[in-house]
């Protein structure tokens, strides 16, 4: 057979999606590249030095094997093309050719020293124990487990969080430091949607980064923190936050508002009716001051040509790992509509504020 003829004359045509494949298998070396610069300490290296760094610098710098070295280039050419560093003329030299390496936006975020780092958040997420089970995705759409991530490691996230304490201490660490950035976000911007109550539940709340802001914010708000024991076991309570292990499924400490960050998009929508129905248990109505907060995605719809298309690939992307990890799912304005009616609850306010992510208030009469 001859096989140039199944070319045709689209030759251009199939290098393009030739290229479109290989960029999509090998997507992860991205990831990849950007874990090791990590935690090599890279960035931090070079915002020590304070101006453009140049490889022998960087190179002198870093703790690797001499025999390494040449190798660096190579790691920094494919971070500065995914735009994490710079390479920048350095000031005060003639020679065009005198360049040194910088940070981006990006990547100072990753400084180690930054309050709003997205380091732990990147080393969790990249951390074999949650990238295992996307190995098991097609085996799990054949199996009866409830996630890729059981199919796995033989136990639901949160059990194996429980048994494994260097997950536990990885993932709430991840998790404390978004808390961090988005409490002080929320505090700065959109204060005027905690003022005003008297108590809150942070159902879900973690080690209690987020409650500590706000009840630092509010001195006069009492904070809980609900989480479950092998999370909040030895944290110690102070002037007006108290930390209670429990399961968010039995019961939930009443509170004029219950907090819900990232926990809703982790569950099924019959576990998220549950979950509902036990926070409208514990707040008060909304002329007596009740209300839940919710902060999630709201997914956008995708149209032709929107040039959101990095902002949606990300909320795409979330909602997989949704599916991989645990039971969850992330949501369109109808489908968080249908959940909040379904627990009784009447009416919401949607605040796009967070990025990818929304404030929802939601209530009941
Ligand atoms: C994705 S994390 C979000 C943490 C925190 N709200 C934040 O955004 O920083 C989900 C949290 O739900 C907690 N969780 C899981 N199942 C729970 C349950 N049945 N009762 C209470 N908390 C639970 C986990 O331990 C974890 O801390």
């Amino acid at each position: 057979m001859d096989l140039a003829r199944n070319l045709g004359d689209h030759t251009g045509e199939f290098f393009q999606a030739q290229a479109h494949i290989w960029n999509h298998i090998f997507n992860f070396i991205n990831s990849m590249s950007l874990k090791c610069a990590i935690q090599l300490g890279i960035p931090d290296i070079i915002h020590k030095h304070g101006q453009p760094m140049t490889l022998a610098q960087l190179i002198d710098a870093l703790p690797i094997k001499n025999a390494k070295a040449p190798f660096i280039y190579r790691l920094m050419r494919i971070l500065i093309h995914s735009g994490f560093f710079i390479d920048a003329k350095i000031p005060g030299t003639e020679n065009d050719n005198q360049k040194g390496y910088l940070l981006t936006s990006a990547s100072e975020l990753l400084l180690k020293t930054n309050p709003f780092s997205v380091t732990p958040f990147l080393l969790a997420m990249l951390d074999p124990i949650l990238t295992d089970p996307w190995h098991h995705f097609s085996q799990w759409f054949q199996n009866s487990d409830e996630s890729p991530f059981y199919t796995c490691h033989g136990r639901p996230l949160w059990e194996l969080a429980g048994h494994e304490p260097r997950l536990n201490q990885f993932f709430n660490e991840a998790m404390a430091s978004d808390a961090r950035l988005v409490s002080s976000l929320v505090i700065k911007d959109y204060k005027h949607v905690f003022e005003g109550l008297n108590s809150l539940v942070d159902v879900g709340g973690g080690t209690g980064t987020f409650a500590e802001a706000i009840a630092d914010a509010f001195p006069r708000l009492k904070c809980t923190v609900l989480d479950l024991p092998h999370v909040v076991n030895g944290l110690e309570s102070s002037k007006n936050l108290a930390y209670v292990g429990g399961d968010m499924f039995e019961a939930i400490p009443s509170a004029d508002t219950v907090l819900l960050k990232w926990i809703l998009h982790d569950w099924s929508d019959e576990e998220c009716v549950q979950i509902l129905r036990k926070c409208k248990e514990a707040i008060p109505s909304k002329e007596k001051g009740g209300k839940v907060i919710i902060i999630d995605i709201l997914l956008k719809s995708q149209q032709k040509g929107d040039d959101d298309h990095e902002a949606i690939e990300t909320q795409l992307l979330f909602d997989m790992l949704m599916m991989v990890l645990l039971k969850g799912r992330e949501r369109n304005e109808k489908d968080w509509a249908k959940l909040f009616f379904e627990a009784g609850f009447n009416d919401y306010k949607i605040t796009a504020a967070l990025g990818l992510r929304s404030i929802i208030e939601v209530y009941y009469y």
